[in-house]
């Protein structure tokens, strides 16, 4: 295995990435885990509460997009290898605002990129830069089809091409500069801690409120799922293991049309909750599609499965109904996210 000793790890207080700094910090006791995350809407310091006393734990609230800012914070604590996942994430919010995606996961990507080939030219040796990506750079496929490694790269919404972009500024600065670099692209995560702007904790949230679920256009979108514990797993495992100037992709095998997944998980929730058969569904509400909606994704994961032995360790049901427990076990967390500012946010994209 790889050694390398001081990890940066950018958006660790968002969904994704504070399962990976607790999956790190408690498995690699000898290596600093230095958490990088402006905490915008999306990150939140109580996802890492257990864990941010640990002595191999750093939190450096910064800016990816201040180029001065990453430069110094780099200069200071010499990184040797980056685990990239700092992001605008929602597509919703990427229709109504591009240009925040354009400055965090472009330019924010390529700050982390000169600081890196900057403080790592005499010796790149060991060192990592690691981009965690979407499947949604492949674009949309049709009703058959899965999206291997080479697939051509077509991204439809302003998120996509914005994540695009930034998987092809790393391969570039591989190319040119031999920074050395990995990246996966990973299918739909769902899980604890994820902002309730996301399909499943939306409803979730929804559900327990009994308000309406706002499916969009007809429901026959699908999605491959994956449960986020999984993704980090696999994250650790190409970091450490991964080829140099690869790409992964990460996928649940589990695709599921949206109207399929709601209606499942209303089932699971009226038994947790022990409300009446069906009780649920009759939340469901069709509205108004989102602009270029993408009608299928669904990963081939046979290269990471075949090189790198990973797969996913639950099946959906499983993680949907852990995912369940989390939130209806984590009242306080969600009352926190979803005061304030989510309110007006969910008035202006469901009005
Ligand atoms: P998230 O929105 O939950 O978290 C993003 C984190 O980045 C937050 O903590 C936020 O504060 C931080 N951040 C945003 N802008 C920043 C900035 N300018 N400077 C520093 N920090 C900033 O996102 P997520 O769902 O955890 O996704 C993490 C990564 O994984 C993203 O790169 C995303 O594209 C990728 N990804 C997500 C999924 C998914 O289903 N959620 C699937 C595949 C890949
Ligand atoms: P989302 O969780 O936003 O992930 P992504 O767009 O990155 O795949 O959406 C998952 C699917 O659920 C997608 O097809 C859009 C749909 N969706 C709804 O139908 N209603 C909603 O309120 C949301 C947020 C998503």
């Amino acid at each position: 295995m790889k050694k390398r000793k001081n990890i940066l790890l950018t958006g660790g207080a968002g969904f994704i990435g504070s399962h990976v700094v607790r999956l790190f910090v408690t498995k690699y006791p000898e290596v600093h885990i230095y958490n990088l995350d402006e905490l915008t809407y999306a990150g939140n310091l109580e996802n890492l509460k257990d864990i941010e006393d640990a002595e191999n734990y750093t939190f450096l609230r910064a800016d990816i997009t201040n180029a001065a800012e990453i430069d110094y914070l780099f200069a200071q604590y010499r990184f040797d290898s980056v685990i990239h996942l700092a992001a605008e994430s929602h597509v919703d919010r990427s229709i109504t605002d591009p240009m925040a995606f354009v400055k965090t996961n472009v330019l924010g990507t390529v700050n982390l990129l000169n600081a890196a080939k900057e403080t790592w030219k005499d010796d790149l040796k060991g060192k990592l830069f690691y981009h965690v990506s979407t499947d949604e750079v492949y674009g949309t496929l049709g009703e058959t089809g899965l999206f291997t490694e080479t697939t051509s790269y077509d991204p439809n919404s302003p998120y996509s091409a914005s994540k695009a972009a930034s998987d092809h500024f790393v391969r570039a600065y591989g190319e040119t500069y031999n920074l050395p670099y990995v990246i996966s692209n990973c299918s739909n995560n769902y899980g604890p801690n994820q902002f309730p702007e996301k399909l499943i904790p939306l409803f979730i949230n929804n559900i327990i409120d009994k308000k309406p679920l706002p499916v969009y256009g007809d429901g026959n979108y699908t999605r491959d799922w994956l449960y986020v514990i999984d993704h980090a797993k696999a994250i650790d495992l190409v970091f450490h293991e991964g080829e140099n100037s690869e790409t992964y992709n990460i996928g649940g095998f589990n695709e599921w049309k949206n109207i399929d997944l709601v209606k499942t998980l209303c089932k699971q929730m009226d038994e947790k909750l022990n409300r009446g058969e069906a009780e649920s569904e009759k939340l469901i509400t069709f509205v108004k599609d989102r602009p270029g909606h993408d009608l299928r994704y669904a990963i081939d994961a046979s290269k990471i499965h075949s090189e790198l032995g990973w797969k996913p360790s639950v099946t959906f049901e499983e993680g949907l109904s852990l995912t369940i427990d989390w939130y209806l076990q984590n009242n306080e967390w969600l009352e926190h996210v979803t005061s304030g500012a989510y309110q007006d946010y969910y008035e202006k994209q469901y009005k």
